[in-house]
This record gives C-alpha cells, structure tokens and sequence, in this order.
C-alpha cells in the first residue's frame, strides 16, 4: 500500500477506490440526487481568493486551539461518519487510534460500527465527540448518553440535517451487503440497511426533531452539545436560545439534500449571526490546506473532514487516517505562513476575497 499517497489526496482517492470494495465506495463517495452539492462543496473554497499579508516575517506557527475548553493541537478535526467495517477489518477503533496519533479530535458516528467503549479505549488521552441520531425513544437515547458520558466523550454532536435519508440513485445501485459486522452497535433496535438511504429504513431510522427535543437534549445530555447540519443564521440563533455551546455548519456533504447552499458560502453568515455566544466549525469539500485557511478567516473555530479520512482508512488503517491529517495540517501551516499569520487568531476574513 501506498502511504506516500497520502501527501496528495486526488492520488490516495484513486488508490482508495482501487482498494475498497465497489459498494463500500460508493457508500463513501457517493451524494444525494444529482450530487451538485457534493461537487459544489469543493469547488466553492475553491473559489474563493486569499488576500496574504507581506512582509511578516513568520518562522514559527502556532496552530493550537481549544474547543469545548478542550486544548488541541490542531483545529482538524474527523467527521462523523457511519460503518467503518466497510473500509477496514478494524472498523472506528483503527480511526480512533489514527485521529489521536495525530492529535486531532474524532467525532464518533451513531452509525458507527463499534462500541462507544471500545472506540474511547483508542483516544490517548486526546479529545473524542460523540455524534447522535436522536432516536423517537428518548429512554433509549439516555442510555446511549450515559454511555457516552461514562466512557468519557467530551461533547454531544447532534445532527439536525437528516430527520429522513435523501435519495441517491448510485447507492441504490449499488448497496453494500448485509451483515452483522456492519450494524449500528450502539442503536438498539437498529435493523442493517443496505444504503445510507434506503426505503425499508423508512419509519425506523427518522428523526424528525424540533426545538424542544433540542431543550431537552441540552438539559439530558451530561455534557455540551453542538447542532450540526446547520446553514442559516436564524437556525443557529435558536439552537443557542436552547442552550447548545456549538454550531457545526454543514449539509452532511452532500449526501441528503442536494442543491444545497454550499458550506463555503453559509459560514460568514451563520459566523456573524453567532458572533460570540458559541463555538462555530464547518465541514464539506474542505481538501486542501487553503480550504481551512479560509474557513477559519471566514470564522469558523474549526474545520472536519469526512470523506478524506476514510480513503486513508481503507488504504492504510490508523497510519493512513494520521498521514491524511498530517498532510491537511502540514498544508495548512504552510498556507498560514505564506499569507502572513502566525497563529489562528490572525486568520480573519480580510484575508478572503469572495
Ligand atoms: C460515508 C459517510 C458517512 C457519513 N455518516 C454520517 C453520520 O453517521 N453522521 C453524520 O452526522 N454525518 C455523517 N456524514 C457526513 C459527515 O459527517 C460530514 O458532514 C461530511 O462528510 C463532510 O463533507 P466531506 O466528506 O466533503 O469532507 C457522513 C459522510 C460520509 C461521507
């Protein structure tokens, strides 16, 4: 296998979908209807264009950043995502152990295909999220939370963009087998689905959530919770009323509701709304060092990556997931140097030019 790959991510792309099954990759790849958003999330940071400073004269670079009151060592973080059995034997455990060989927080999926424990065991000592699908059985939800909890998750990631799976023509072409290695281990209840969108999943994995759920969750949880899936200023208002420390703005990569506003786009708005009553962090189509320089100029305090992660798991196990985030944070402190700014505070949207 091919770890040098990992230095250039169109390349381990390529060598990921060489090596993952047909239908695991189209689990990892694929987006909702005509995948424009998928596309556009990409070219959207893109196209945005930096504004450097000169003449700064900057060697060192500090990237550390706390989040939740949490310190790390970089503003990189690993997206939730769902069934890592289908990319490697060792499933979330090897991501876990990979983020933290990396000093980058992992936020663990509902999907996941491993325990909370387990996964927690693989942290080293570094910060690890929870992500929810809140389920309508709010006992069972409560279960789950206190798991998290005693297992020391830091933080609840609540995902609020999927109250039901969009359609994606591909997955339904092409769905994974099957199998118990594959199930939802910490949902009770949860049947396998062969896509992330499948009809017979209709009735049993929606979450249709509102404001007071949220309030609730907020007062249950144990710990602060974030929204994700948000892409308005308003919406991120109201999660704050109900008490939430962070708001991640994203529309799932492209994966449920297509023609989306891109996330490059909804960042400076939904920043400017928050202002400083919460924490703000952005994911989708971010590939490139450049990509989180902008986004962090354009006030987010962090950035996630989903799918890049995930080609490095599968080519590599934890040692591919580091080397990608090593890479995205090399490239990123390169960037910083170039445009004249030696720590993450010095990243403001003067430095973006839309
Ligand atoms: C294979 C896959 C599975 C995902 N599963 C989840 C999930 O279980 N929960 C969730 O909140 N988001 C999920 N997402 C969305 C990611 O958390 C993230 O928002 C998105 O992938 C970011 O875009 P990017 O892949 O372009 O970096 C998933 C994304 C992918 C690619």
């Amino acid at each position: 296998m091919l770890l040098q790959d990992c230095v250039d991510l169109d390349a381990l792309e390529q060598t990921a979908r060489r090596v993952m099954r047909p239908e695991s990759w189209v689990f990892c790849d694929t987006g909702a209807d005509d995948e424009i958003t998928v596309k556009e999330n990409v070219t959207a940071w893109r196209r945005l264009r930096l504004r450097p400073r000169m003449l700064r004269d900057i060697v060192e670079v500090d990237t550390s950043v706390s989040l939740l009151g949490a310190r790390l060592d970089t503003p990189i973080m690993v997206a939730p995502t769902g069934r890592h059995h289908l990319f490697h034997a060792n499933g979330e455990r090897e991501t876990a152990r990979g983020a933290a060989a990396a000093g980058a927080l992992f936020v663990m999926s509902t999907s996941g295909s491993t325990t909370v424990e387990d996964v927690a065991k693989e942290s080293a000592g570094v910060t690890q999220w929870f992500q929810l699908y809140m389920q309508p059985d709010r006992d069972a939800t409560a279960v789950l939370l206190d798991r998290c909890v005693k297992a020391g998750f830091r933080a609840l990631v609540l995902t609020v963009d999927q109250p039901l799976p969009g359609w994606s023509p591909r997955a339904y072409r092409t769905p994974v087998a099957v199998s118990e290695k594959i199930r939802s281990v910490n949902m009770v209840g949860q049947p396998v689905a062969r896509t992330a969108y499948d009809a017979e999943r209709k009735g049993v994995a929606m979450f249709p959530l509102n404001f007071r759920d949220l309030e609730w969750l907020v007062q249950r949880a144990g710990m602060p919770v974030v929204v994700k899936g948000v892409l308005r200023g308003d919406d991120a208002l109201r999660c704050i009323e109900c008490g939430v420390r962070g708001v991640m703005v994203s529309n799932h990569g492209g994966r449920h509701l297509d023609t989306t506003v891109t996330t490059a786009e909804a960042i400076a708005e939904i920043a400017a709304a928050v202002g400083d009553k919460a924490e703000v962090y952005v994911d989708g189509g971010i590939r490139r060092g450049t990509d989180i320089v902008k986004a962090l100029a354009l006030g987010a305090r962090a950035v996630l990556l989903g799918r890049p992660p995930l080609w490095g798991l599968s080519v590599a196990g934890a040692d591919g997931v580091r080397a990608v985030l090593h890479h995205m944070h090399d490239e990123m402190v390169r960037a910083m140097r170039l445009c004249g700014a030696a720590s993450l505070a010095a990243l403001t949207p003067d430095l973006v030019r839309a």
